[in-house]
């Protein structure tokens, strides 16, 4: 899995994310979500992969055990570098993940969403009736994850050092809310540059818009992996 800053697809069409790809000439690790997924299908995958690209295909499975099971042993098949369930599934439905996927693929990395970084404090008391804060909680399902048999889960840079302390520093840490110093911080709450993620312990970032809508992606791209890549 390639550890450059994974960049995330978030098109509707098939058309838009070729153009996009087009612009570059090197390999990258790009992040098919589940809106992109739902409207093309596992075809697209294929074309991506054809062109040298790693995928993360986000698609956050939450199910009961036997039915995401099930289905990452479809997803094995697909090829892909990562995929992802919700830890909130539980420890049988991750371990049954984790079989499921293996019995087509030795080599697919499975991380799980602790809670979602659009949940609030608030939200994880109130309605989620979770007594604890949202770093104990987060350091819990990621403690689930790891003795559930995944490789990591999808964070925010800011959890990533209570994490690295619970489950160590091999354990995958990929954190989206990525944004370069100078970059516009759209809707995403709690951000950090990609230094501060390195430093924090994030092992992989996601950025999207910063990269996709950017007047020159290519350049962008340069300019995030540099201050990714240059504190490695
Ligand atoms: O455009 P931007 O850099 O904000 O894109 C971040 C990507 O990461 C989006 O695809 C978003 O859905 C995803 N993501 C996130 N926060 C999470 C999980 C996924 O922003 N907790």
């Amino acid at each position: 899995m390639k550890q450059t800053p994974i960049i995330a697809l978030d098109f509707a069409t098939k058309e838009e994310v070729m153009t996009f790809l087009a612009k570059f000439d090197t390999p990258l690790f790009v992040k098919v979500g589940m809106e992109l997924f739902y409207q093309t299908g596992p075809a697209l995958l294929e074309e991506i992969k054809e062109q040298g690209h790693d995928i993360f295909l986000d698609l956050k499975l939450h199910d009961i055990p036997n039915t995401v099971g099930k289905t990452m042993e479809g997803l094995g098949r697909l090829n892909v570098d990562l995929v992802n369930v919700h830890a909130a599934g539980g420890s049988v439905m991750m371990q049954r993940a984790v079989e499921g996927l293996r019995r087509t693929n030795p080599d697919t990395k499975i991380i799980a969403v602790t809670q979602l970084t659009s949940t609030t404090e608030q939200q994880l008391h109130d309605e989620q009736q979770i007594d604890m804060s949202m770093e104990e909680a987060v350091c819990h399902y990621a403690k689930l994850a790891q003795d559930s048999g995944l490789d990591g889960v999808v964070c925010s840079p800011l959890e990533a050092a209570p994490i690295t302390a619970h489950c160590g520093a091999e354990f995958l840490k990929v954190t989206p809310g990525v944004r370069p110093a100078n970059a516009a911080v759209n809707d995403q709450k709690r951000v950090t540059t990609p230094e501060q993620a390195k430093a924090l312990g994030s092992t992989h970032i996601v950025v999207g818009r910063p990269i996709t809508q950017s007047d020159d992606p290519v350049a962008s791209y340069q300019q995030i992996t540099e201050s990714w890549v240059g504190k490695w």
